[in-house]
């Protein structure tokens, strides 16, 4: 299966690079720049959409939304997998009537091969389409009015987890701590609080932590005081309502 990608920016170069062991890639991108880049990452580049379309089965359409309306190609019998934000199924369709139809969102932890994406197909080849896109993170196939939740909480997460983090290292370094060593400290803290939730709840976590009387306790009858639950909840529901309305 020869994969083409449409639009080479930070995403279509992501997909790429994840792809490009186990498959034969093809890129067009209309900023010629990118072509440089395509070949030091070991990636074919066509001279044309013409040329890319030609010579592929299936097409990652990584351009922006906004530059979908000056898009014109002519695909018959292939598949497109689009990874554009807020276009419906509905509208690629409208768009490429002859084409078989996925649409996938994927987040930016694809760049490090370990992204959550929502997958959407109405492709004959969606299981074969399906594990190619695994090789970027896990897929969740969900219906498409999901979408919308998945950006939220998928999509948004990382900048939300950033927040979190960035929040400990400053109170480490309140506390007389080093900048450097307080990040440190932060992220395998979180690496293995990731490997206990495995074993325990949310719940049993809190806890096994919370001595009777102690620091963690306190820290958590502040938190609840806050209402930072709420607080956060409120975040994700607003980048929600956010998405649908794009
Ligand atoms: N970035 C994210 O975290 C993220 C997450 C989920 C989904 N997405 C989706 O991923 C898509 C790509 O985002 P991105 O951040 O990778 O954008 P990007 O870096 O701007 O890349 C898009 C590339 O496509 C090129 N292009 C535009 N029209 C073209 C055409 N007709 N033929 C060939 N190339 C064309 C652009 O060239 P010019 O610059 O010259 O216009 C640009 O190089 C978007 O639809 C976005 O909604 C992004």
């Amino acid at each position: 299966m020869r994969i083409g990608i449409l639009g080479y920016g930070n995403m279509g170069r992501a997909f790429a690079l994840g792809l490009k062991d186990k498959y034969d890639i093809l890129a067009f991108d209309k900023d010629i720049i990118k072509k440089d880049t395509a070949l030091q990452d070991g990636v074919g580049f066509a001279s044309s959409t013409h040329f890319l379309m030609e010579n592929v089965d299936v097409l990652l359409l990584s351009i922006k939304p906004q530059d979908l309306i000056n898009l014109s190609i002519d695909i018959k019998n292939k598949s497109i997998i689009s990874i554009l934000a807020g276009i419906s199924m509905n509208r690629l369709k409208d768009v490429f009537k002859e084409a078989f139809m996925t649409r996938i969102m994927p987040n930016l932890g694809v760049l490090k091969n370990k992204g959550v994406i929502a997958f959407h197909s109405e492709d004959p080849k969606k299981e074969e389409l399906k594990s190619m896109i695994s090789l970027l993170g896990n897929v969740y196939e969900l219906e498409e009015k999901y979408f919308d939740a998945f950006t939220a909480i998928g999509g948004s997460g990382p900048a939300l987890i950033a927040s979190i983090v960035e929040a400990m290292r400053l109170s480490g370094v309140y506390m007389g701590l080093n900048k450097d060593i307080s990040y440190d400290i932060v992220i395998n803290m979180i690496f293995g609080t990731l490997e206990l939730l495995k074993e325990y709840s949310e719940e049993e976590l809190i806890l096994k932590v919370s001595s009777p009387g102690g620091t963690t306790i306190e820290g958590i009858y502040n938190i609840e005081k806050s209402g930072i639950r709420g607080a956060l909840m409120e975040s994700f529901i607003k980048a929600y309502e956010k998405s649908k309305k794009l």
